[in-house]
């Protein structure tokens, strides 16, 4: 079977975005791939964490994971921290990284504008790190939303210079392809709608939480910020609040833009709006009804966990054992 590999990094609080951008396309991945998701806990502390805060939201997150509906028994949930291997890999892959192609990631660009106090090497090489968790177990497809294209095509590059250089007989690692949706992959802020919702640093009005209870949801999104006029139409660069309700009510329901636009032009934005959050809330209601008895379960989370960095760790360290071999270290 190919393999697909992804992670969400443990900071802020998982949004909508996050789920239809990638864990609702991870959910029917397992049938025909093998599936490794995984909390990235060593990319989160490119930026100060507070220690207690990280723990409860690795245990949030995971939590989370198994809300939505990702089995463990048929994919592999891991936390990066337990497979030492990620990191070994990142070091090597350190030296086959060039400083001016990590200099003009855009994800660094704006993190380094913004934590202008704590621009560490982590936080510049955190692409080099993902390249690792990709190529470590050979991923075939990797199923991200849009802002992860750039990292994508680094792995990419990395993988095919290693490949070149070491593999001349036989690749080493697997070239990997973006698994990007058609719909969902750039959900934006409810009220900044020309920025992509993100999982911190937003006004809690911005973003639409997982665990946000539903009259949240339904106020945020009724407090959304539209557009002159009253036109239901996709037009990202003139009607870019409306175009993003339609994402959102698109990517939710499994209906194409096409169909919405037609329902509800000409309705004005009220009923359409109230058509968004109910596609929201009928589709975060199931997971949060899930979530609490997962969360409490603590001891359980912990064997999902143990089990998944075992099954990991096993794939991983073939991969590595296959790098020191290319490069030339002795056997321990
Ligand atoms: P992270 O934690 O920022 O985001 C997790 C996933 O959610 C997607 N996403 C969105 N999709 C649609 N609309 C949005 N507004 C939105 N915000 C986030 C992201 O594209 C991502 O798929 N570097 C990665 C984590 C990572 C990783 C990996 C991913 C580390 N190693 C290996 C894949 C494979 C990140 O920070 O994602």
């Amino acid at each position: 079977k190919p393999v697909v590999l992804s992670g969400i990094q443990p900071s802020g609080h998982l949004t909508l975005g996050n789920y239809l951008g990638a864990i609702k396309n991870w959910l029917p991945l397992h049938a025909s791939h093998d599936c490794y998701y995984m909390l990235v806990d060593l990319h989160a502390v490119t930026v100060r964490q507070d220690p207690a805060e990280l723990r409860e939201r690795c245990y949030e997150f995971i939590s989370l994971y198994l809300a939505c509906g990702l089995d463990p028994a048929k994919n592999v949930l891991f936390v990066q921290s337990h497979v030492p291997a990620h990191a070994r890999l990142a070091w090597v892959l350190n030296c086959y990284t060039q400083f001016g192609e990590l200099s003009r990631m855009t994800q660094f660009k704006d993190k380094s504008a913004k934590h202008v106090d704590n621009i560490n090497a982590g936080l510049f090489s955190y692409p080099v790190l993902m390249a690792a968790d990709i190529l470590l177990y050979q991923a075939n497809a990797v199923p991200v939303g849009d802002d992860q294209k750039q990292h994508l095509e680094l792995t990419r590059d990395v993988a095919i210079r290693f490949n070149n250089v070491h593999g001349a007989d036989k690749p080493v690692f697997t070239v990997p392809e973006p698994m990007i949706p058609p719909v969902g992959a750039r959900i934006m802020g409810l009220q900044e709608p020309t920025k992509k919702m993100s999982k911190s640093d937003d006004a809690p009005t911005n973003a639409l939480y997982l665990l946000d209870p539903p009259d949240t949801l339904v106020r945020k999104i009724k407090r959304a910020v539209t557009d002159l006029g009253s036109e239901v139409r996709f037009d990202v660069a003139e009607k870019p609040g409306v175009s993003n309700l339609m994402s959102i009510l698109a990517a939710a329901s499994n209906r194409s833009i096409e169909s919405i636009a037609q329902e509800y032009d000409g309705q004005g934005y009220g009923k359409f709006k109230q058509a968004v959050a109910d596609a929201v809330v009928a589709t975060l209601e199931p997971v949060q009804a899930r979530y609490r008895e997962v969360r409490d379960d603590t001891e359980g989370l912990r064997r999902v966990l143990r089990d998944g960095a075992e099954r990991a760790s096993a794939r991983a360290d073939a991969t590595l054992q296959r790098v020191h071999d290319a490069l030339g270290f002795i056997p321990a």
